[in-house]
């Protein structure tokens, strides 16, 4: 569904993105770890056109999306819910979700189809329902969150790339996420990327992950093997030398 050839992005002079290639099948949820700095944010901002790369070519579904505008590259079925969620704080979480299908009232989609999916949103995250005239800056962080992710949704995405769903999160708040996030690809064969510091949480969800280390892919491979990684463990999920050892 998504193949990245050799993808360079640079910030100035700064070499965010060395020479990455990865690939996303249909339905796959990939993985995307590795630590601060490491160009997490910028591979799904490359993807999604806000950051795109100097060299290297992207392809969707058979075609190029390479240094496509970002609306466009929407259009072609790719929505990012960005990293600390940046939802419209002064407006309400009925009208954040509106804008997620801003261009498809513009390309002049039936109001009931994208109200049809709205309703959608609020069964999969039944709190934004009961939010929905509220200011999305008063939510709470986790309510922002799905906010975010509703409003990605609404544009019907065929790719979802979300950074750090769970950052700042109580668990149980991330396990609702993850839930939901397993419900998409299970009942609408959402392909999903998923950008996460907390690995272990990923990686358990995932089918592949791929590890990200200051700009460059050095480890790739089916989530399970990852999990079970040595480096990645001692790097990546928290346990020390001893406790591997000792499994
Ligand atoms: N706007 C920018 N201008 C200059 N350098 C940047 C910019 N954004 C990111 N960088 C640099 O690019 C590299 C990759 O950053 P990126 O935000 O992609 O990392 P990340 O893996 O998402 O990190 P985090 O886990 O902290 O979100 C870092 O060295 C960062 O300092
Ligand atoms: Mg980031």
């Amino acid at each position: 569904m998504l193949k990245v050839k050799n993808i360079n992005t640079y910030y100035g002079k700064v070499h965010a993105l060395k020479n990455i290639s990865l690939h996303l099948g249909e339905g796959e949820i990939v993985a995307l770890i590795g630590a601060n700095g490491a160009g997490k944010t910028t591979m799904l901002n490359t993807l999604s056109g806000v950051t795109p790369a100097s060299s290297g070519s992207i392809n969707f579904l058979g075609e190029s999306i390479t240094g496509l505008a970002p609306d466009r590259i929407v259009k072609n079925g790719v929505s990012q819910v960005p990293e600390g969620r940046q939802v419209f704080k002064g407006l309400t979480v009925a009208d954040n979700l509106e804008l997620g299908a801003y261009l498809r009232f513009c390309s002049r989609e039936s109001k009931d189809a994208i109200r049809r999916d709205m309703g959608h949103i609020y069964e999969l995250f039944p709190r934004l329902e009961e939010r929905r005239k509220q200011m999305a800056g008063t939510l709470s962080g986790g309510e922002q969150q799905m906010l975010a992710i509703g409003r990605a949704l609404m544009a019907k995405p065929k790719l979802l790339l979300l950074d750090e769903p769970s950052m700042g999160l109580a668990p149980l708040v991330v396990q609702e996420i993850f839930t939901v996030i397993e419900r998409l690809r299970r009942d609408e064969g959402t392909t999903i990327m998923l950008v996460e510091q907390n690995a272990k949480a990923a990686l358990k969800m995932a089918d592949r992950g791929y590890v990200l280390e200051t700009g460059k892919v050095i480890l790739e491979g089916p989530a399970a093997e990852l999990l079970e990684n040595r480096e990645v463990q001692r790097a990546y999920l928290g346990k020390d030398k001893k406790e591997i050892w000792e499994r």
